[in-house]
């Protein structure tokens, strides 16, 4: 059943937000990131008929940036809410990892399908003899997947990677689901798109934008929820275009806490707690909020509750909205990313 994207309408946006900012968003970002409970359905049913034809003991996830972070999530769900001796690992340059094998499984993720560390971190691993699939919008992937006879998921065209992150997640869930390296995700990815569906949190990101504007974001979580504090990162730096960083507990306490003894600049933290995380680190991101706000940082604790998927995923809703009203409060606009375009160009073509 498909249902329309919900997005506010005019009278609905300027209550969220004042009036003279929504001229920035001038490709639709708000719209797409809305979207996302449409994109999670989609997505998964995308991975429906994609079965790997062999088992296999580890999963090597390659890929870069927007594209990149499917794999990180991937591991988190694995690793911290699911029972397998299967073991995920990311990759994130231009070769594959040294272990890579005729039992891995290599999945190489790129939305445009042309990303040269991720083709070249492919063709490295598929010398060796693993199981690819390979998942894009098209590109050389796709070319490549045909010339090589291997599986190739096509994904939907038109997004900016970082906002079909749920296209390029939700795939990657199903076909572990389908190998029976995890348990059934049906029901609760349903139940996460109608919570997301239902949910108001325009209002609530506009606010958290007003919090860190002309200050630099800094996200913090538990090591098993990093993946999604590195996202938060990422959307403030490509949709706001400002600095940020983030960093996980415990390890935080053991440098960055003493950080803020000298230079305590303009920073906001966010907090990105669960219910999930050891009782130790519960204590300890308490009393590290309160190590910072007595050296003047500002701070808000999110804490979103339920299973772990819907605790992902909620909270990267909030930061992607988080960040796209920064963008806004800056007067830019949140989709293009010129700088990372203009980049890859200077870096002239690469033969692999
Ligand atoms: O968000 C972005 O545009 C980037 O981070 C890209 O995702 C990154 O450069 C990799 O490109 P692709 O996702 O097409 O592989």
């Amino acid at each position: 059943m498909s249902e329309e994207p919900v997005v506010e309408g005019q009278e609905e946006k300027q209550k969220v937000f004042p009036d003279e900012y929504w001229q920035y968003d001038r490709e639709g970002a708000y719209r797409t990131i809305k979207a996302m409970p449409d994109h999670i359905r989609a997505g998964y049913r995308l991975g429906e008929g994609v079965r790997p034809a062999r088992s296999f003991s580890r999963v090597v996830v390659a890929g870069m940036g927007g594209s990149g972070i499917a794999g990180d999530l991937l591991k988190e769900l694995v690793d911290y809410d699911n029972d397998t001796k299967v073991v995920v690992e990311t990759a994130k340059g231009y070769d594959a990892p040294k272990t890579v094998d005729g039992d891995t499984l290599l999945i190489a993720v790129s939305y445009s399908g042309n990303t040269e560390e991720t083709l070249s971190t492919y063709k490295t691993a598929a010398r060796k003899g693993c199981q690819v699939l390979l998942v894009s919008s098209g590109g050389k992937l796709e070319e490549l997947a045909k010339v090589n006879r291997h599986q190739h998921l096509k994904l939907p065209k038109d997004l900016q990677p970082r906002m079909a992150v749920a296209y390029l997640f939700f795939p990657l869930l199903r076909v572990l689901e389908n190998a029976g390296v995890v348990k059934s995700y049906a029901q609760e990815v349903d139940e996460l798109a109608a919570a997301l569906r239902r949910q108001d949190v325009s209002a609530k990101a506009a606010e958290l934008s007003g919090k860190c504007y002309g200050k630099t974001p800094l996200i913090y979580a538990d090591q098993s929820f990093y993946p999604v504090a590195y996202r938060w990162k990422t959307q403030f730096n490509e949709n706001a275009k400002t600095t940020s960083f983030c960093h996980a507990f415990s390890e935080m306490n053991h440098n960055e806490l003493l950080s803020f003894e000298n230079r305590a600049g303009a920073y906001h933290a966010f907090f990105l707690s669960t219910d999930k995380e050891h009782r130790r680190v519960a204590k300890r991101i308490a009393l590290a909020k309160d190590v910072l706000q007595q050296k003047g940082v500002s701070v808000t604790e999110i804490n979103i509750k339920g299973p772990l998927l819907k605790q992902v995923f909620t909270t990267i809703y909030l930061g992607d909205l988080t960040s796209f009203f920064l963008a806004l409060r800056y007067g830019t606009d949140p989709t293009p990313v010129e700088l990372i375009e203009r980049f890859k160009r200077d870096l002239g073509p690469f033969l692999i």
